[in-house]
């Protein structure tokens, strides 16, 4: 098994956990390299549903390490949490099991606080963030007065720290916002005894990813959000705060761009978007209420129910070049059955398929439209078993982006999976044909 970064060509959602749970069998370690506990998937262990928000998905395998690299920024009480929440279900995480990097950066209590007042202060222009602390905690990361996990370690550090920092953030939430001010005596002792708590788990990332790739074994790098949420590369500035893209990996987790094989893209068959932001092919009406009931588009983090439209293969063709992706999954596919046809954004008016707008928010999508198909595919595990408009809307997609699609996803279940391509299909899985 190669190395694999696998990332998100949309808005996020596009259904990355299931494509992780395939992927992780044949891995030793899953690795997430950015974002913090505003990413979501939901497990079932026993027919027990666990919502992960923070913890890899490789948490279910004991012979995978789970590492949280030094890019994501972590909420202890989160962490924790989630911990205990598989501790109870009978998966206890050992200390060799689970690697918290010494640099990954602290979601304060005050970060908190300043996502959510600021949010309430902007009004129509707000950003539409999960109120988890994200933003604010990778601001102070980039301007060099944030709490990192090795803080957390060393308490006379973590006090001087604090006494400095403390004043300017209480400053912004009682004099700008009204809001209650923190104590530095009660975040020291608060987060002294998170410290205590993960200390077990905290060492270098690039150590253990390192050896785990020297002694042969595989690692996969769990992206969160979507490419379009990317600081950099996103809908700006309606985007969350770090780097998700593919490139993103290395930086987030201290290995060099020679450790990885493999780029996987997940794109869901239509588009979704939560919080506010440009979004060329987004629809209304009847149809966007068709797709986000039969797609359950409601986020795994905030409970919001998702904007949806048409797949833009625009969008997904400037993702495969930014993230540099060698296969695609396509997701959701069974959600559209059912629908007489199926429009595709091939291109944005005026602007050449080997070209991106400056800005998306004066792009009008250029459409084609696609038969639809009526079967219920959930039920197909092999192209040769889907409808043969499914099969064309399939490949003009993959025409139209430029990458193979490997592995389509018919339905929630682990089961409902057609894979094809030597990646998907080594952990004997039934082995797809006619592709
Ligand atoms: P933040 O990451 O909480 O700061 O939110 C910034 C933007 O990213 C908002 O539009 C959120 O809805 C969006 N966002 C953050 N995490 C996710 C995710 O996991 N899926 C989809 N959208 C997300």
């Amino acid at each position: 098994m190669p190395n694999v970064v696998l990332v998100g060509t949309q808005w996020g959602d596009e259904g990355k956990g299931k494509v992780v749970d395939v992927l992780t069998p044949q891995v030793q370690a899953v690795v997430r390299f950015q974002g913090g506990n505003n990413a979501g998937h939901t497990l079932v262990v026993d027919g027990d549903k666990i919502v992960l928000h923070l913890l890899p998905s490789g948490v279910l395998h004991p012979d995978c390490v789970c590492v949280i690299g030094n890019g994501v920024v972590v909420d202890p009480e989160v962490l924790r949490e989630e911990l205990r929440s598989l501790a109870a279900r009978g998966r206890d995480l050992q200390a060799h099991e689970l690697v918290v990097s010494p640099h990954a950066h602290v979601i304060m209590p005050y970060h908190l606080a300043l996502d959510r007042l600021r949010e309430a202060s902007l009004g129509n222009n707000r950003i539409g963030t999960t109120c988890r602390g994200i933003g604010p905690c990778y601001e102070d990361k980039v301007a060099r007065r944030g709490v990192t996990v090795a803080h957390l370690l060393d308490p006379a550090q973590l006090r001087a720290h604090l006494e400095v920092v403390l004043p300017w953030k209480n400053q912004e939430i009682v004099q700008w916002h009204g809001g209650d001010p923190f104590e530095v005596d009660e975040l020291v002792a608060a987060y002294v005894e998170h410290g205590v708590a993960l200390a077990p788990y905290v060492r270098s990332s690039t150590s253990v990813l390192h050896r785990v790739q020297r002694q042969g074994g595989s690692v996969l790098f769990e992206g969160a959000q979507g490419t379009f949420l990317d600081v950099d590369h996103g809908t700006y500035p309606h985007v969350t705060s770090s780097n998700t893209v593919a490139g993103a990996a290395c930086a987030g987790s201290g290995v060099g761009p020679t450790a990885i094989d493999e780029v996987v893209g997940i794109a869901k068959a239509y588009t979704t978007r939560v919080g506010s932001g440009v979004f060329p092919t987004e629809l209304d009406g009847a149809t966007a209420e068709h797709l986000q009931r039969v797609g359950a588009e409601f986020g795994a983090t905030t409970g919001r129910p998702r904007r949806c439209g048409w797949f833009d293969a625009a969008l997904v063709r400037h993702a495969v070049r930014v993230n540099g992706v060698t296969r695609l999954a396509l997701t959701k596919l069974d959600v559209l059955s059912g629908l007489d046809e199926i429009p595709i954004c091939v291109s944005y008016e005026g602007v050449d398929d080997d070209d991106f707008p400056t800005s998306l928010a004066t792009a009008v999508p250029v459409y084609t439209s696609m038969p639809g198909w009526s079967e219920d595919i959930s039920g197909c595990r092999r192209m040769a078993e889907l409808p043969e408009a499914c099969v064309a809307y399939i490949r003009r997609i993959e025409a139209l982006v430029g990458v193979k699609v490997e592995l389509v996803s018919v339905g929630p279940e682990r089961e409902a999976t057609i894979r094809m391509g030597d990646l998907f299909t080594r952990d004997g899985y039934p082995r797809a044909v006619g592709h």
